[in-house]
Parts: C-alpha cells; structure tokens; sequence
C-alpha cells in the first residue's frame, strides 16, 4: 500500500523481507540518477536491504558511503562497532571507492565532529538511510536534539542503551556515548528513506508523521524535508490515524 502523508512518500509492506526488496528499488533509482554518495545506518533495520544490495549487480567502486553514527570507545574490530557492522553486513562484499564512519576511538570529540563535518560538506549525501529508535530518535539524535545541529557526540539515553543491551553480554559493555551526524547533517541530504518495523515502533512512527515538527521527537524534522520515503510493516503502521 501506498500514501502521502504531507510531503512524505509512505509505503506498507508486508515484513521486512518486503521492505527490503521495496528499500533495494530505492536505492536502484538513486544511483541510476546519478547518485554519487549513499548516507547509510546500522541497526537491524537495514539489514534486509543490505542482503538486497549484496545479493544485486550493483557496483559501488566508484561510490562513496557515509555511515550516520558510531559508538564512542568500539573500535573497527569489536563486533559491536557500527563500523564492524557495516563491513559484515555490506562492505565486504559490495566495496566503495571511500567508505566513512565515525571514529568511536578518537576520544577528541571536538576533533572528530569537526573532522566528520568536513567530509559530509565534501561528500554531500545524495541518498541517506535511517532507522528509528523507539523513541524517536534517528542516528544517535535523542530526543532534545536540535534540528540545526551538526555531529556531536552523544550520551545516550536510557531506553537507547536498553534498546541496544541485546547485543551486549551485559548492559555495563553498551557504550554511554557515541558520535552521531546531527538533524541538520541528516536534513541536507537530498533524499531520505527511513525503514520501521515493528510493534515497538508503532507510537514513534505515528508521531513522525503525523505529530507536531518537535525536538521531542527528532525524526518529526523529516517533515520539513521534500523528498522523504518510509517504508513500514503494518505492526509499525499500526498507530497512523
Ligand atoms: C540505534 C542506531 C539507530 C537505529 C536504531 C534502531 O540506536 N543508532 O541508527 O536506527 O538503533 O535500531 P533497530 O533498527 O535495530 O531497531
């Protein structure tokens, strides 16, 4: 199923493998108009249209990808590093000419925001890739978050770090920081799509789309973008009026 809510193009799929599949054409369009730089993003969200991306003809050698966030302290080779992440589940296989992801071990913070900074205003961002927190919150942007800001670093709030714990051997190993692109890197992309599944996401998608624009709910700023696609199950669809 298809709909406009404002300006943002929604459409219901059946399950994730769907959603993949539907996120997959998204991302086939974008690159045979041209795109150059893809925004990604972890989670287990996108994984179902990495296995797409994997599993197509799709070059990305002359591409360049910049990942939204990064745990603060994890490293490219701790298993829970966002940048192990995306090595797994897309960059073996599918290999860009240049591929950026925060540096969780640069303890520099004013450093590295300013060095990621740089590189998004040199690879501006053709197409990004969000997931949802339960919460709200897109990248690492908790709710609070200003809809100008730039990459900062995080401290992540308490359902995050639950959210999150599963992957963990114990809540004390998830980290309590990380450096997250801000609202205002995210919203100057020219394209966005945003995936959700789920029960658990149900009240946040709802307040995406159709509550007021708020910091207390940073994806709401997708509103005020014009070229927005969401892909839902209808688990997450289920609260939209
Ligand atoms: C983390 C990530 C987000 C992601 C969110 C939802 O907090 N920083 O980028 O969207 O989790 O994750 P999942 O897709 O696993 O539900």
């Amino acid at each position: 199923m298809m709909m406009k809510l404002q300006n943002m193009h929604v459409q219901i799929v059946k399950d994730q493998a769907a959603g993949g599949k539907a996120g997959f054409q998204i991302f086939q369009q974008a690159l045979t108009a041209g795109a150059k730089v893809l925004g990604l993003a972890t989670g287990s969200t996108p994984i179902s249209i990495y296995q797409q991306l994997v599993a197509s003809d799709l070059d990305f050698s002359q591409l360049t990808s910049v990942n939204l966030d990064e745990y603060v302290g994890l490293g490219p080779d701790h298993p829970q590093s966002y940048r192990y992440f995306m090595q797994q589940y897309l960059f073996n296989a599918k290999p860009f000419a240049h591929s950026y992801v925060p540096d969780g071990l640069n303890a520099d913070a004013a450093a590295e925001t300013k060095r990621y900074d740089d590189l998004i205003a040199a690879n501006p961002i053709d197409l990004q890739l969000l997931g949802l927190g339960r919460n709200g919150h897109v990248g690492f942007n908790e709710p609070g978050t200003d809809e100008h800001s730039t990459t900062h670093k995080v401290a992540l709030t308490q359902s995050t770090i639950d959210a999150n714990a599963r992957f963990f051997d114990n809540e004390d190993e998830v980290p309590r920081y990380a450096y997250s692109m801000g609202i205002g890197s995210i919203l100057q992309a020219k394209e966005i799509l945003i995936v959700a599944y789920g029960e658990a996401k149900a009240a946040a998608v709802a307040a995406m789309l159709q509550g007021p624009v708020t910091p207390d709910v940073p994806a709401s700023f997708l509103q005020t973008h014009p070229n927005v696609h969401v892909i839902l199950d209808e688990a997450a669809a289920s609260q939209l009026k």
